[in-house]
C-alpha cells in the first residue's frame, strides 16, 4: 500500500504533539505547516532527529507552503490564535472578534488545503471548536462526513481520566461518553458511564460524580489556570485517535463533532455525537436513546454553539 500522508497545519502546541504521536504510532508521513518562518521546519527536524531512538519509520517534514501537503490522506487543523491580550490596549478580545479572527484563519487555510489535497479528510482542533467545523465546512466544499472536529475525544478522555483516578482504577477499563459542543454546556453522560460494565453509579457516590462532571466541563480552564496557555497533549491524543481510527479504518466510535442532518433532532449544526470513523471519514452517526434530562441539555449546549456559529454570518 502506498504510504499514508497526514498533514497538521499550526505548529504550534497542539500541532506538533499531534505530528509527535502520529510519528511514534507509525500511521503516515507528516507534513507540519506553519506561517511562522522556521517553525515548522525546526520541530520537524527535531522530531526525525528522535527517530533513530524511538524507532519510527517515518518522513517527517516542515514548511511556509502547501505544496508539500498535496495529496495528504488527513490533515488536521490547529492553525489559529488564543484568547490573550493585546499588548497594545491591554485589552481581551471580545468573544465575537476571537471568534472572526480564527474564522478567517481557519478559512484560509481550509482553502489551501481543499486545493492541494482535495480528497483528504480534514479534522478541526482550533477553537471555537463547533463553530470552526462550520467554517471548514464552508470553505472546503467538502461532503460533511469528511469534515469532522476533534472534540468528544478529549472531553471523554478528561472525563475517563478523572473517574480513574477517583476510583484508582486502570484508565483502561473505564467507558463513558460525552456529547454536545465543546464547551462549559458539555454534556458527560453518567447514565452511559461504566467501569469494567459495572454502572459508575454503583461504584462513586453521587456528589463525587457530579463533581467530576463538573471538572470535565471545565477541563480546559483548569489547564489554562495552571500553565497560562491552553492544554496540548490530551487535544492532541484525541485528534490523533481520530487519525488512527481513519487511516487504519477501523470503525471506532468516538465521539466527534459531526454536522447533524435531523440525527437528535438537529439539523445543520455541528454538535458532538458518537460517530463511526473509518477510512471514509464519518460512516455513521449513532442514535442513543436519551431521556428528557440528557435531551435538555444537550439542548442547553446547541444552543450555545448556535450563538457562535450565528457570529460566522453564513
Ligand atoms: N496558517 C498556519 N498556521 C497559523 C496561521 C495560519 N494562517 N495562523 C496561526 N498559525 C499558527 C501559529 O503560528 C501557531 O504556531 O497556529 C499555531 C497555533 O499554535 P499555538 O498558539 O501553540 O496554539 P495551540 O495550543 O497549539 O492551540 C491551537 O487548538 O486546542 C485548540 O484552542 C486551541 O484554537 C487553538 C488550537
Amino acid at each position: 500500500m502506498a504510504r499514508r500522508k497526514v498533514s497538521v497545519i499550526g505548529a504550534g502546541n497542539v500541532g506538533a504533539t499531534c505530528a509527535h504521536w502520529i510519528a511514534t504510532r507509525e500511521l503516515a508521513d507528516v507534513v507540519l505547516v506553519d506561517i511562522v518562518e522556521g517553525l515548522p521546519q525546526g520541530k520537524a527536524l527535531d522530531l526525525a532527529q528522535s527517530a533513530p531512538v524511538m524507532k519510527f519509520d517515518l518522513n517527517i517534514i516542515g514548511t511556509n507552503s502547501y505544496e508539500e501537503t498535496a495529496g495528504s490522506d488527513v490533515v488536521i487543523i490547529t492553525a489559529g490564535v488564543p484568547r490573550k491580550k493585546d499588548p497594545v490596549t491591554g485589552k481581551y478580545p471580545s468573544r465575537d472578534e476571537l471568534v472572526k479572527t480564527n474564522q478567517k484563519i481557519v478559512g484560509e487555510v481550509t482553502r489551501q488545503v481543499a486545493q492541494h489535497s482535495p480528497n483528504a479528510i480534514i479534522i478541526i482542533v482550533s477553537n471555537p471548536l463547533d463553530a470552526m467545523c462550520h467554517v471548514a465546512l464552508q470553505e472546503s466544499g467538502f461532503p460533511s462526513e469528511r469534515v469532522i472536529g476533534q472534540a468528544g475525544a478529549l472531553d471523554t478522555a478528561r472525563y475517563k481520566a478523572f473517574i480513574a483516578m477517583e476510583l484508582n482504577v486502570s484508565v483502561r477499563d473505564v467507558h463513558g461518553i460525552v456529547l454536545g459542543g465543546h464547551g462549559d454546556q458539555m454534556v458527560p453522560l453518567p447514565r452511559h458511564t461504566s467501569v469494567a460494565g459495572i454502572p459508575v453509579r454503583e461504584l462513586m457516590a453521587e456528589d463525587k460524580l457530579q463533581a467530576i462532571i463538573e471538572r470535565t466541563r471545565k477541563g480546559g480552564g483548569e489547564i489554562v489556570g495552571l500553565i497560562g496557555v491552553s492544554a496540548w497533549y490530551a487535544p492532541a491524543a484525541g485528534a490523533v485517535e481520530m487519525v488512527e481510527a481513519i487511516i487504519r479504518d477501523q470503525k471506532r466510535i468516538i465521539p466527534s463533532a459531526v454536522l447533524l442532518n435531523g440525527e437528535y433532532g438537529y439539523n445543520d449544526l455541528y454538535i458532538g455525537v458518537p460517530a463511526v470513523l473509518g477510512a471514509k471519514g464519518v460512516e455513521k452517526v449513532i442514535e442513543m436513546e436519551l431521556n428528557d434530562e440528557e435531551k435538555g441539555m444537550l439542548e442547553i449546549s446547541a444552543e450555545a454553539v448556535r450563538s457562535v456559529v450565528g457570529i460566522l454570518g453564513y
